[in-house]
């Protein structure tokens, strides 16, 4: 369980949580809404200890991370598989160097260890055809799903957290990287998804919760969040055409 007990955390300045409190089980799949710079991509540097409250308390697991040393912290983060934003690839490595490099970076495994590992996880995201191509050979979905990989190829986690994995993907390649997404969470591990896409949330989520002015204004189910009574919410929800078909139907 993540839970959040009064967070506040500022850039300098500017304020980005303001008392923020909810709490997350390792097995939910939540997605985290809210527009850009409402401090989602913080929220998620914060579960995994990057960086540390102005107040207010997170703990995982029961233990309070904000207490928490560099090497007590790389325990933590060890429950987490993260998919970062832009997720990129090294250029000058093929895909197959790409998964592997990891492995030789952070593990003891042998190479014909990493190789099998390597194959395996590139077999689960679906690009188990494209080991030696290059990065620039790839199509921006494939590029996704071999970063997507490359998280996963280091540890099997208790829980996903994915930071706008469909950023800059047409809508097909979207689509299925919320299919896979859906995949890796269908034997019951948990997610949490930040992301300003009220469509894709809907793909992968059953509990929503939207951030605004450094709080969850909203934290409900996919029917509570079609039928929220606050007008941004409303306008996220329009603006992928789900809350007139869905409200109606
Ligand atoms: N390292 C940083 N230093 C200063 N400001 C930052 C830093 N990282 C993010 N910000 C700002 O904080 C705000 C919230 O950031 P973020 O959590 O990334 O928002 P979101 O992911 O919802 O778009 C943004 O306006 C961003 O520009
Ligand atoms: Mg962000």
């Amino acid at each position: 369980m993540i839970v959040f007990d009064n967070v506040t955390f500022s850039y300098g300045a500017r304020n980005i949580l303001s008392g923020a409190s909810f709490s997350i089980r390792f097995e939910e799949r939540v997605a985290v809404l809210g527009g850009s710079g409402e401090g989602k991509t913080t929220i998620l540097r914060l579960v995994l200890g990057l960086i540390k409250p102005d107040s207010g308390k997170i703990f995982v697991d029961g233990e309070d991370i904000t207490e928490k040393s560099e090497s007590e912290l790389r325990e933590i983060r060890m429950k987490f598989n993260i998919v970062f934003q832009e997720g990129a690839l090294f250029d000058s490595l093929n895909v197959r160097e790409n998964v592997a490099f990891c492995l030789r970076e952070y593990t003891k495994m042998s190479e014909e260890e990493i190789n099998a590992r390597v194959e395996e996880i590139l077999g689960i995201v679906g690009v188990d055809q494209a080991l030696e191509l290059m990065p620039e050979e790839l199509s921006g979905g494939m590029h996704r799903r071999v970063s997507l990989a490359r998280s996963l190829a280091l540890s099997t986690p208790r829980m996903f957290l994915y930071d706008e994995p469909t950023t800059g993907l047409d809508p097909i390649n979207a689509n299925n990287i919320c299919k896979l997404i859906a995949d890796l969470s269908k034997d019951g591990k948990g997610l949490i998804m930040v992301t300003h896409k009220v469509s894709d949330a809907m793909k992968v989520a059953d509990r929503f919760m939207f951030l605004k002015d450094g709080r969850a204004i909203f934290d409900g189910n996919r029917k509570e969040l079609l039928h929220a009574d606050h007008a941004e919410i409303q306008a996220f929800v329009s603006e992928v055409g789900f809350y007139n078909t869905a409200a109606t139907s």
